[in-house]
C-alpha cells in the first residue's frame, strides 16, 4: 500500500536571552567544575527572564518558524503543545499560541503532557494525522515543545537546568526529516523517577532511578524498533537521544554500542563512534541545558545547524524518554537539501545574541520568576530588549501577553 511520506518540514528554536556559565555555578556551589563540565557534559544553561514562560517561548519559536520559512499560517490545521511547565491548569498553551499567531479558526488546538516525552507524543500524533489526509488534500500541524527545567538551588539537578522551545511544522512535505513508517516501538512503566507536585515550581527527582529507567526504556524500544525495521545499531548515520544532560546521551550511546559489540568484533572505538554519530548534535544542548520536552528536538536542530550539507540524506535514529515513564525509539531520513535550511533554525543567532549572568543575577531572576508563579495581583513588567512576545503580568486572574510591534509587522510582511 502507498504510504504518504510525512515528517518535519520546518524547525525553529527559541533561545532565551540570558545564560549562566556552569563554571560560575560550580564555584558558587563549591563543586569541582569538572563535575559539571565533564561529569555531566554541560557548558552553560539558559535562564528564563521573569517575562518569559512556556507560553511566550512557544509563541516565539512558532513566530520564528513563520518568519524564516516560506510557510503560510493559513495552512495550519492543528496546534499541539508539549510541556510540563504549563502556566494554567485548564487553558491550553496551544490556544494562546493560536491567538498570538492569528491562525485559522478552523483548527484543532490542545496540549499534551508526559514529562519529556510530550514533544514526541505531539510529533507522532501530528504525523499520523498528516498521513491520514484525504487524497489530494494536505494536513499541516504545528508541534511545539516548550519547557523550563528548574530544580532546587544547590541540588544535584541544578547544573542540568535549562529553558527554551522548539517549534516544528509537521506535514507531508518533510524536507528536513521524513519519518520511517515502521510500527511503533514504545515502552511505558509506572515509575517515580521524576515528578513535580502542582504546589511546587521545581521538580523532584530520584536521579539514579531516572537514569536506570531511561536506559531500561532505551533497551526495550531499540530492540523493538530493530525487530520491526531490521535496522541495527550500525545502520544509523546519527543517533539522537533525549538529553537531560549531555553525558546522558553518551551513556545511552555506550549501552547500544556495548550491546552491538557483543556480536561484532570489528567495532570502531566507543569514543570515536560517539564523536562521529552523536556528539555533533549535542552542541546546542551544552549551551541551553535541559529543554525537557524539547531536548531531543534541540539535538535534531543542533545536528542540522552543526553538520549542514554533510547531514543531508542521512539516516537518523531518535530516542525519546519522558520520566514516569513513556519512551519511544523511531527513525527517519534527513532531507536531500536539509542542510540548506541551517540559517533558519535560530540556534546560531540565538546563542550569539545572549547575555551572560553572574551567579547573583541568576538567583535574582529566578526568584522574581518564581514569585510571579503564585502572584495573582496585577503588575506590569518591563520586558526590555528585543522580544517577540512577553508576559506582562496578571489582571483579574488572566495572564496578559504582549506581542511586539516588530513581530506583528514581520507577520504582515509574511502574509503580504
Ligand atoms: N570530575 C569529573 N567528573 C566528576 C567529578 C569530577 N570532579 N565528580 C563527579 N564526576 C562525575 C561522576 O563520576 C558522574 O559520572 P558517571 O555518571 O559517568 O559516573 C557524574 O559526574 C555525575 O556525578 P554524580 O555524583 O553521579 O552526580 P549527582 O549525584 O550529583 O547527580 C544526576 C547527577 C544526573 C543524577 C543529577 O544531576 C540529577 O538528578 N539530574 C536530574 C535528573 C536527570 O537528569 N535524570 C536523567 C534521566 S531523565
Amino acid at each position: 500500500m502507498f504510504e504518504r511520506a510525512v515528517g518535519i518540514e520546518a524547525i525553529h528554536v527559541h533561545v532565551p536571552k540570558h545564560f549562566l556559565d556552569l563554571r560560575a555555578l560550580a564555584s558558587a556551589n563549591d563543586v569541582d567544575e569538572a563535575k559539571y563540565l565533564e561529569g555531566l557534559g554541560g557548558r552553560r544553561m539558559a535562564v528564563p527572564a521573569p517575562h518569559e514562560d512556556s507560553v511566550t517561548m512557544a509563541a516565539s519559536a512558532a513566530m520564528g518558524l513563520f518568519e524564516h520559512y516560506d510557510v503560510s499560517p493559513e495552512d495550519i490545521g492543528m496546534v499541539i503543545v508539549g510541556s510540563e511547565s504549563e502556566v494554567d491548569g485548564s487553558k491550553a498553551t496551544a490556544a494562546w499560541v493560536h491567538g498570538m499567531l492569528h491562525l485559522p479558526t478552523r483548527c484543532r488546538t490542545f496540549d499534551v503532557k508526559h514529562a519529556c516525552y510530550s514533544g514526541t507524543a505531539g510529533l507522532r500524533l501530528a504525523s499520523t494525522w498528516c498521513r491520514a489526509a484525504s487524497p489530494g488534500g494536505t494536513n499541516k500541524a504545528l508541534v511545539i515543545a516548550t519547557d523550563i527545567a528548574r530544580y532546587e538551588v544547590g541540588s544535584p539537578g541544578e547544573p542540568t537546568q535549562g529553558a527554551g522551545a522548539v517549534a516544528m511544522l509537521v506535514s507531508d512535505t518533510p524536507r528536513l526529516l521524513a519519518l520511517d513508517p515502521y510500527p511503533e516501538a514504545l515502552f511505558t512503566e509506572d515509575v517515580m523517577d521524576f515528578w513535580r507536585p502542582t504546589y511546587r515550581s521545581s521538580a523532584l527527582v530520584d536521579g539514579k532511578t531516572s537514569i536506570d529507567s531511561y536506559l531500561k526504556a532505551l533497551a526495550h524500544t531499540f530492540a523493538e524498533h530493530e525487530r520491526v525495521s531490521r535496522l541495527g545499531f550500525r545502520d544509523y548515520d546519527y543517533l539522537l537521544f533525549h538529553v537531560p544532560f549531555p553525558k546522558m546521551a553518551f551513556k545511552a550511546f555506550r549501552m547500544l554500542y556495548e550491546r552491538d559489540a557483543i556480536w561484532r568484533g570489528d567495532a570502531p572505538s566507543l569514543d570515536a563512534d560517539f564523536e562521529r554519530r552523536t556528539a555533533p548534535a549535542l552542541e546546542a544542548n551544552r549551551e541551553l541545558g535541559n529543554l525537557y520536552s524539547g531536548s531531543l528536538y534541540l539535538s535534531l536542530a543542533g545536528l542540522l545547524n552543526n553538520r549542514g550539507a554533510r547531514a543531508e540524506s542521512k539516516r537518523v535514529g531518535l530516542f525519546s524518554y519522558g520520566s514516569g515513564c513513556c519512551a519511544e525509539f523511531f527513525s527517519g531520513r534527513l532531507g536531500p537539501q536539509a542542510g540548506s535550511w541551517r540559517g533558519r533554525i535560530g540556534i546560531g543567532s540565538g546563542i550569539s545574541g545572549r547575555t551572560e549572568l553572574t551567579y547573583r543575577q541568576y538567583l535574582e531572576i529566578r526568584k522574581a520568576g518564581e514569585a510571579l508563579l503564585n502572584d495573582s495581583s496585577y503588575r506590569l513588567l518591563d520586558p526590555g530588549g528585543d522580544r517577540r512576545v512577553s508576559f506582562m503580568g496578571i489582571r483579574r486572574h488572566q495572564r496578559i501577553y504582549e506581542v511586539s510591534e516588530v513581530s506583528k509587522s514581520r507577520r504582515k510582511a509574511v502574509k503580504a
